[in-house]
């Protein structure tokens, strides 16, 4: 379990907000998931930093182990010094729907004492630096199917002020970003755990293979998700080239400042996509010469559709993916198997030689 983490810093810039607002900083704390590391005090930190607001994306409890425990200390240790706002994840979901409902409603109402002004979906106007700020919190996980028309009536009408909405999981921006303006804050798929340079996350949650959506800044129009790479770890321990994360974002007004970094949604990542397709052209000649079975290469075609489809066009994928998810996971599955079949066949014939 890699035992590092950071704060790292962002700049973003959000739609509509007032000049007065310009350069207000917000912690982001998302995933934490009881994780604890002894040589990285998130409370500090963020004492340190004097953020005007702290935002929580979610995961604060962690399933398996049914508490929130680690997050209740965080907030004893600020001792109401920030103000906090925040929206459930998954894991809340579950705890609150699993076997011990009571601990999701005494977490709820411990951290609501310290000082946790939960937002279930609903949007509420605060007031930072004297300008109004909306914030509006969706629990993702009660609305499906995934369509802006199923949390519509819990974002503002009309949108019309700076909002900013926390929802755990970052798959909605696809749904929100198109029809209301805003900056959203998510976390959930912990930075894709392993990460390679200029591909980026390699597994999401539910064991999704190369999330669009996986650590950074996106743009949709004049809209920006940012997604944290998260604190914790639940079923999935070891992270590789994605440390741990506490961010720190720093908002700017229009025509002030640009985001740092980017991936507009539309757009697809050149690169990206030129070394996944010639990775996977390359696996298919290696296969082709070594004479795979049908259902390996039947495998690698799906799966260089796949990646090309993911790469090349996100609403396409998004769309197959939502309506033949499951075909894209066992062509996963065929991939796997057939390539693990080939490469006990070479070990046999090479033993044999030998
Ligand atoms: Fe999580």
């Amino acid at each position: 379990m890699n035992k590092t983490a950071v704060l790292k810093h962002t700049k973003i810039t959000v739609a509509g907000l007032a000049a007065k607002q310009n350069g207000i900083t917000v912690i982001q704390l998302s995933d934490l998931h009881e994780t604890e590391l002894y040589n990285f005090d998130i409370a500090a930190h963020i004492l340190e930093q004097q953020p005007d607001l702290l935002l929580v994306t979610g995961d604060m409890m962690d399933r398996p182990h049914n508490s929130g425990d680690r997050f209740i200390e965080i907030l004893k240790a600020l001792d109401n010094r920030v103000p906090v706002y925040g929206c459930t994840g998954n894991h809340e979901y579950d705890v609150q729907h699993g076997r011990f409902p009571e601990n999701y409603r005494n977490f709820m109402k411990q951290t609501a004492a310290l000082g946790v002004r939960w937002l279930i979906d609903e949007t509420i106007e605060i007031s930072v630096r004297g300008e109004p700020l909306l914030l509006c919190g969706l629990s993702g996980e009660r609305f499906r199917p995934m369509r802006y028309e199923t949390v519509r009536a819990h974002l503002p009408k009309p949108c019309d002020k700076p909002l900013i909405v926390l929802c755990h999981n970052p798959d909605w921006f696809d749904c929100i970003a198109p029809k209301c303006t805003c900056l959203m804050l998510s976390g959930h798929v912990h930075g894709g755990l392993w990460r390679l340079p200029l591909i980026g996350g390699l597994i999401g949650p539910s064991l999704a293979v190369l999330p669009f959506y996986d650590l950074g800044l996106f743009r949709y129009k004049s809209s920006c998700l940012h997604i944290s790479g998260g604190f914790g770890d639940t079923a999935m321990k070891f992270r590789f080239n994605n440390p741990r994360e506490l961010n720190l974002l720093t908002l700017y007004s229009e025509g002030t400042r640009e985001c740092n970094h980017e991936h507009s949604v539309d757009r697809p990542r050149p690169l990206s996509f030129a070394i996944m397709t010639l990775a996977a052209l390359l696996l298919v000649l290696c296969f082709l010469w070594m004479r795979p079975c049908t259902s390996t290469a039947l495998s690698l075609a799906l799966m260089l559709c796949a990646v090309c489809a993911r790469l090349c066009k996100r609403r396409l994928f998004t769309g197959l993916k939502r309506r033949f998810g499951i075909v894209y996971y066992i062509a996963w599955l065929i991939f796997f198997a057939g390539l693990f079949t080939i490469f006990l066949q070479n070990i046999i014939i090479h033993a044999s030689f030998v």
